[in-house]
């Protein structure tokens, strides 16, 4: 295992403006990395209407360097989608424990737009494609056999890919979350490590600049 307290020189001293320079290089690493199999895992913590958090991976589908976005994709009607939807701000974290480094983020949410999420539907493989048509996903079913039957069904209506294209299913889609709240954390000898947070409010149509601090670990 790579020793990245030994080799990495952690967070840049004077801290920089943006997090968004270290954080594309810090994506960059764990993406390149082979021994990290979901580079793009990424925790989402919500609301749920009893006002307790609740959390689930996700993959991250995308990163906008220049506006600080991250996008997700999953159904509406899930406990996650119905959470963001009547409250649209979230928590998320990644780690990438070999490179140790944690990136803790926060911010409103907002849904991505019908063309985006056709196109990123577009791009999955079929299985993927009829298995978001079968799942109701966060209800419960009677059985692994139930749900089986409901891919079989869908696969009958339509098809398997091949002759025309599956559509994107009306609840299925993207979510993005618009970082207000960036913090980098890179592990240091002794862990005695790096940590600093960068905050900027956003309105919609108006960001400011980020601040930065640097946190005792
Ligand atoms: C590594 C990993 C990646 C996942 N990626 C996604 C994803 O991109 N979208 C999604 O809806 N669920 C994903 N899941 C499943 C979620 O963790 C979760 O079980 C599901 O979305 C239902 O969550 P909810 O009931 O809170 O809505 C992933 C699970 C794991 C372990």
């Amino acid at each position: 295992m790579r020793s990245v307290t030994a080799s990495d020189p952690g967070l840049a001293d004077p801290l920089p403006e943006t997090p968004i320079p270290t954080l594309v290089r810090w994506i960059g690493d764990a993406r390149a990395c082979d021994a990290i199999p979901n580079p793009e895992a990424m925790a989402v913590a919500t609301v749920d209407e009893a006002g307790d958090p609740q959390v689930r991976l996700v993959l991250c589908r995308g990163f906008d360097p220049d506006t600080a976005r991250f996008e997700l994709f999953t159904n509406y009607e899930s406990d996650k989608g119905r959470q963001l939807a009547a409250r649209p701000r979230a928590s998320c974290v990644f780690h990438w424990d070999l490179l140790g480094r944690q990136v803790r983020l926060s911010g409103r949410v907002e849904r991505t737009s019908e063309v985006r999420s056709d196109a990123y539907f577009a791009s999955r493989d079929p299985h993927s494609q009829l298995s978001a048509w079968a799942s109701q996903q966060s209800r419960t079913v009677a059985d692994r056999a139930t749900l089986e039957a409901r891919l079989a069904a869908v696969r009958a209506e339509h098809g398997a890919g091949v002759d025309s294209p599956i559509p994107r299913p009306p609840g299925w889609g993207g979510f993005v979350v618009v970082a207000e709240r960036i913090e980098l954390w890179s592990a240091r000898a002794g862990r005695l490590h790096d940590r600093a947070r960068w905050v900027r409010t956003s309105d919609e149509g108006e960001t400011l600049a980020w601040s930065v601090a640097r946190l005792q670990p």
